[in-house]
């Protein structure tokens, strides 16, 4: 019961009422919801849409069918900000540091220094969802997000 629950929240999620749904879901359902994320993510990245190619040759290979900018090699700082981080740092939403607040980011670099901020954004921390949501970023494309906005403006 739990587990439909939340895939009817995370469904909305994906729409883009994230905001909301994801203060609310806490940390707890965080590990279940990546699962949930990962296994929403596949089916979309895997629709044949005109219908094309993808009848052939049985299994498409993961790589080509991928849905998941953020999970290949090609990996855009700006727009995985844009899409997963944004949602709160821009307007400072439950208490998230803004994206252009440079002497609050530099604060928290001064204080904790960017390991931990990095380890933070990607465990989670208070309201801070893990990894901000983004479930196809690796530790790798937390850390340059998290580079990303706390050097924003500097
Ligand atoms: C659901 C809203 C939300 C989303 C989405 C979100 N954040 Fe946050 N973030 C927060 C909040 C709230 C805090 C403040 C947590 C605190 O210090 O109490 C925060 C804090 C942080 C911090 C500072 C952590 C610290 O230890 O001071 C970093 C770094 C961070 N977020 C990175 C990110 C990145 C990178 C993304 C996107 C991948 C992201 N956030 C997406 C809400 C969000």
């Amino acid at each position: 019961m739990a587990g439909f629950n939340s895939s009817i929240v995370l469904r909305f999620a994906q729409v883009g009422a994230l905001a909301a749904s994801v203060v609310f879901m806490g940390a707890s359902a965080a590990q279940t919801s990546d699962e949930l994320i990962a296994e929403r993510l596949k089916p979309v990245g895997e629709v044949c849409l005109a219908g094309q190619s993808c009848a052939r040759g049985g299994a498409a290979p993961v790589a080509a069918a991928s849905a998941a900018p953020a999970a290949g090699g090609e990996f855009n700082v700006e727009q995985a900000y844009q899409q997963s981080c944004n949602v709160c740092h821009a307007s400072g939403m439950a208490g998230a540091p803004k994206l252009d607040d440079t002497a609050e980011w530099a604060a928290r670099l001064e204080a904790k220094g960017l390991e931990t901020l990095v380890a933070n954004a990607i465990n989670g921390v208070n309201a801070m969802p893990p990894r901000g949501m983004c479930m196809t970023c690796s530790d790798e494309n937390i850390a340059a997000l998290v580079e990303y906005i706390s050097g924003h403006g500097q």
